[in-house]
């Protein structure tokens, strides 16, 4: 399973990088509005860190200038991928992107129909937004259960990445979908390293390292 994750910031994606836990990268326009930094600036910085896909939003609701953003932003980096919604000029702008061998992210998906249409649009990736579906009283975590189902069942080479992951239950559910990629915040890839048991055992370990190093020295010298 990889691990994406959902930031546009140099610090976050440079500590993921750090601990081998950053496959790649979904920025959106808000992400990228909270860094404050022009946007094609800010995607060339995580592409010096990030060698994995790097998703990339496009801000229209016409296919055209999808088109035309989505070429732009492939120009940028060769692992960009561009995001487009899960609207009818969205797919066709998947469409036209994907005939340029451009990668594509469709994203805003919120049921399992919505994945299929993206898949037979040739959408490289499909975010199923999760959390967001929660929110409203829906178990978002059904759309990827049932998407990976019928992507597997189809043999279609679309990917399910989990989108809008809000804590660490949810990425152990999207693993145990079969997701093959999820994508967290920060915060949330943080949550998965803690566990009460792991902080006091470790302390145990080294409080006993440190009496048996002193014990040591004491022995010595005694000699
Ligand atoms: C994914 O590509 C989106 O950027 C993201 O997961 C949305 O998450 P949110 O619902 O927490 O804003």
């Amino acid at each position: 399973m990889k691990f994406f994750l959902d930031t546009a910031n140099l610090d976050e994606i440079r500590q993921a990088a750090v601990w081998g836990l950053c496959d790649g990268v979904t920025t959106n326009p808000t992400l990228v509005a909270r860094e404050g930094r022009e946007h094609r600036a800010q995607i060339l910085e995580i592409a010096r860190i990030v060698t994995g896909p790097i998703s990339v939003e496009t801000t229209s609701n016409d296919t055209e200038e999808m088109v035309r953003q989505g070429v732009e932003y492939a120009a940028w980096a060769p692992n960009v991928v561009v995001k487009v919604p899960m609207t009818p000029p969205g797919l066709a702008a998947c469409r036209r992107l994907r005939e340029r061998a451009i990668g594509v992210n469709v994203t805003l998906v919120f049921s399992a129909n919505q994945a299929l249409l993206a898949a037979k649009a040739g959408a490289t990736f499909v975010s199923p937004f999760v959390g967001r579906l929660d929110d409203i009283g829906h178990d978002g975590m059904q759309v990827v259960r049932d998407a990976v189902a019928i992507f597997r069942t189809y043999g279609l080479a679309t990917k399910v990445l989990a989108a809008s992951l809000r804590h660490p239950l949810h990425v152990t559910a999207a693993a145990l979908a079969g997701a093959p990629i999820a994508t967290m915040p920060f915060k949330v890839l943080e949550q998965l390293f803690k566990h009460a048991l792991t902080d006091v055992g470790q302390e145990r370990f080294l409080a006993d390292a440190a009496k048996l190093a002193a014990e040591l020295e004491k022995q010595k010298a005694r000699v």
